[in-house]
């Protein structure tokens, strides 16, 4: 079991309510520490203020985000992107309406062992047994901490398409290309699907809602604050979508439940063509429109922000919830971040990420080095998002067959 620290220490005397007020102070203090290039910390200061000092996600009112782009108008509505054009095209054939393309009417219980929404493997379970609190496969507090999990998940998921909706919304006021705007509205009606079925999966079927991450509101205020509209498409289409993407086909892969699995499938093809847009949005004009030192900040910006969504999604509300008694905020984070769950889903999140970042021209010498001592270089050779179609990405999840997680590492 890990040392607890002097931090651990105080935490401890603390009553439970203040202890994770204490917590989120420390979050932001490590987000300093951890994020290396001063410039994109400095960036990020007021969106983590906001996310973790004043919790602006959790106080269960609305969240007023001062948006600073500028609108593009162009009269003269000339210039055409083909490829733009071709994704617009496909989004108008291939769009679905929730109401009639998934059966609501099957009944899910999150506690069903013969239908888990997550496998038994995909947590640690075996660990709870240091603490003096073994979670037997199969008995009631094991599946509610797997139905939990899984809640936790689908709740970001949700949290995180809001974020896609009006992301969405600004960059199509942003983009300076007619067909980008065409396909941009296409993604906006993409997104709000995306919000009503997670929202209805939720609320109907697994009776739980948890808040937005503070890690994830974070990195969702920075990028809808920003005015420059390519920090938007490289935080939306290629950061949050990317990761997105990559979890939704790891829970594809993995759940028996077999309305969040059809209701995957739909998603993951829309999201497929989202970062396939941020990638043609960006290449060109990373290439051509940029200095060296704004180049370099995004770079940088996407290095950062990678490690941050892999170090910091540790579903720490299911830790406030049940286990703040039993172990410490680090112990926790361990156990997480070990997980075979958690760690697949860091594999088929980078997976998914860094081809798309060497796409748009993010990925020179000098950040390869940086992406080579992190450990994910080795991603760097597989399918930009313009090379995978969804229905490509499916086939593959379905070849590689469903509900083991030891086959998802392979
Ligand atoms: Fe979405
Ligand atoms: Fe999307």
């Amino acid at each position: 079991m890990a040392q607890p620290t002097a931090t651990d220490r105080l935490l401890a005397l603390l009553p439970p309510t203040a202890q994770n007020r204490a917590a989120s102070f420390v979050e932001a203090g490590a987000l300093v520490t951890e994020v290396e290039s001063p410039r994109v910390m400095l960036g990020l200061l007021p969106s983590a203020a906001r996310g973790f000092l004043l919790q602006r996600g959790k106080q269960g009112v609305p969240t007023l985000m001062p948006a600073r782009h500028l609108a593009h108008f162009d009269w003269s509505y000339t210039g055409a992107q083909a490829e733009m054009r071709d994704l617009y095209r496909r989004a108008k054939q291939q769009q679905w309406d929730a109401e009639v393309a998934l059966d609501w009417s099957v009944d899910v219980d999150p506690l069903n062992p013969e239908r888990p929404i997550l496998p038994y493997e995909f947590f640690a379970f075996e660990r709870f047994r240091a603490y003096g609190t073994p979670l037997p496969r199969g008995s009631k507090e094991e599946l509610r901490l797997r139905a939990d999990l899984a809640t936790w998940m689908l709740s970001q998921f949700l949290h995180g398409e809001q974020g896609a909706l009006l992301a969405s919304a600004q960059v199509t006021e942003c983009v300076q290309w007619l067909d980008g705007k065409f396909y941009g509205a296409t993604q906006v009606m993409d997104e709000a699907r995306h919000v009503e079925v997670f929202h209805r999966y939720l609320t109907t079927k697994l009776c739980k809602l948890y808040d937005v991450n503070d890690n994830l509101f974070v990195i969702i205020d920075a990028l809808m604050v920003d005015g420059r509209w390519d920090m938007k498409f490289l935080g939306m289409q290629i950061m949050i979508e990317g990761l997105a993407l990559g979890a939704f086909g790891l829970l594809y892969r993995l759940t028996e439940e077999p309305l969040l699995r059809d209701l995957l499938r739909y998603v993951i093809q829309d999201e497929a063509r989202h970062v396939h847009y941020g990638v043609i949005a960006l290449r060109e004009h990373y290439r051509t429109a940029l200095s060296p030192e704004e180049l370099r900040e995004r770079q940088d910006w996407a290095f950062e922000v990678a490690l941050l969504m892999r170090n910091r999604f540790m579903a720490h509300e299911i830790y406030e919830e049940h286990y703040a008694h039993l172990m410490s905020r680090k112990e926790w984070n361990k156990n997480v971040a070990e997980s075979p769950g958690m760690s697949e889903f860091r594999h088929t999140m980078f997976e998914r990420l860094i081809p798309n970042l060497r796409a748009i021209g993010l990925l020179d010498e000098r950040m390869r080095r940086h992406y080579e001592d992190a450990g994910l270089l080795r991603y760097a050779g597989g399918r930009d998002a313009s090379q995978l179609s969804g229905e490509a990405m499916l086939a593959e999840l379905d070849a590689r067959g469903h509900g083991d997680l030891a086959s998802a590492a392979s």
